[in-house]
């Protein structure tokens, strides 16, 4: 039985007010995709993107030996990677996770302004006392959170792993703290049946979903499968027939036998979904309803601040680097070090198989 206590109420979250990266002609892509190629290779960097970010970033990165992932696979690449710089197109987490795990490497981003709703909503001078008064739990935070955050943390997860490392803890029978994804937080509660407190913030992408609308699409569409990212609502997650990380949504639309899918995710996730399942007719999961804001749909407004023209700025002069105060990257490096560990043992158990 979970006890009753005060959950911080939610933490209010400004969406970026700057204006989106202007578009380019196609004269001026050509000319920023040759010099970003030619910084990459001069400065020894590597491009690691998330599959959210514009395809012209994403295409980039798979044409010079960078790499475009979960953001599980985001941290493990760059961690194995010999470049002295990783350049991270991304979110702020995602930077941070790399320089955690590299403090030795230079990591730079195209902007530093890129948050993420989730991070933001979980302050760590709010958090930490949240944890002070909760010791009998283990404290796991997602990914999608700062230095800080992780550095209270006794465990860092992302969504690719999350169901198997809330069983593990379940079965050594520890009670949860688990921050800061309500939706994530409550598919691992129902589906684990883990005792978990969860913390009260949401993904301003995925929380836009609507199960109403997501319905009536299935019902003009009943041959379509539904697949959903776990930050996405429970009445998003009960229609779903697949439920999955990034890279298990592209997995499963080329897996899944269904000619059509409704993808319950960022629309950035298109360009490596056709790519994985060329045949298959991609539909975007309704954002449109009741409760609507219509302000970050289906986009994420962070990611979407990534361009080729702040990267070829970045790599030029060297702005944007990632710094985390040394004490706290040792602190954080212990949970997140964690998270990749039992990510290897999973997979070296299902290997094993
Ligand atoms: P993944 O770990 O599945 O890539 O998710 C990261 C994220 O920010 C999803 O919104
Ligand atoms: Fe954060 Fe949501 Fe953007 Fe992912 S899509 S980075 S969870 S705000």
């Amino acid at each position: 039985m979970n006890q009753r206590v005060e959950i911080p109420v939610p933490v209010t979250v400004r969406l970026p007010t700057a204006p989106p990266p202007p578009s380019l002609s196609d004269g001026e892509r050509t000319r920023l995709r040759e010099r970003i190629k030619r910084l990459l290779k001069e400065r020894n960097a590597v491009l690691v993107a998330h599959y959210y970010v514009d395809e012209d970033l994403q295409r980039l990165a798979e044409e010079t030996g960078g790499c475009v992932a979960d953001s599980l696979e985001m941290a493990r690449f760059g961690n194995a990677h010999p470049a002295r710089t990783l350049v991270v197109a991304g979110v702020r987490f995602m930077g941070e996770t790399a320089k955690i795990l590299n403090p030795e490497k230079r990591v730079l981003m195209p902007t530093l302004e890129a948050e993420c709703s989730l991070d933001l909503g979980c302050p760590a001078d709010q958090f930490i006392p949240f944890c002070d008064a909760h010791p009998d739990r283990q404290v796991v935070v997602y990914s999608n959170t700062s230095a800080e955050v992780k550095a209270r943390a006794d465990w860092v997860v992302t969504s690719s792993i999350a169901v198997k490392l809330i069983e593990h803890l379940k079965a050594r029978g520890e009670k949860i703290l688990w921050a800061p994804d309500k939706h994530l937080g409550k598919y691992l509660q129902r589906l684990t049946g883990a005792d978990m407190l969860i913390w009260n913030a949401a993904c301003v992408v995925h929380d836009e979903f609507k199960g109403l609308a997501l319905a009536a699409l299935k019902r003009q569409n009943p041959d379509a499968a539904i697949i959903a990212h776990p930050e996405s609502p429970a009445a998003v997650l009960d229609q779903a027939d697949l439920i999955g990380s990034t890279s298990q949504l592209i997995q499963a639309a080329k897996d899944l036998p269904n000619k059509k899918l409704i993808v319950a995710t960022d629309r950035g996730i298109f360009y490596k979904m056709h790519q994985a399942a060329p045949d298959k007719i991609l539909m975007e999961a309704p954002t449109a309803g009741e409760g609507a804001t219509c302000e970050s749909c289906a986009h994420c407004p962070w990611m979407a601040m990534n361009a080729l023209s702040n990267l070829a700025e970045t790599l030029e002069t060297g702005a944007n680097e990632v710094h985390v105060e040394e004490a706290v990257r040792v602190k954080a490096l212990r949970a997140t070090q964690r998270m990749l560990d039992f990510a290897r043992s999973i997979q070296q158990k299902s290997h094993g198989d």
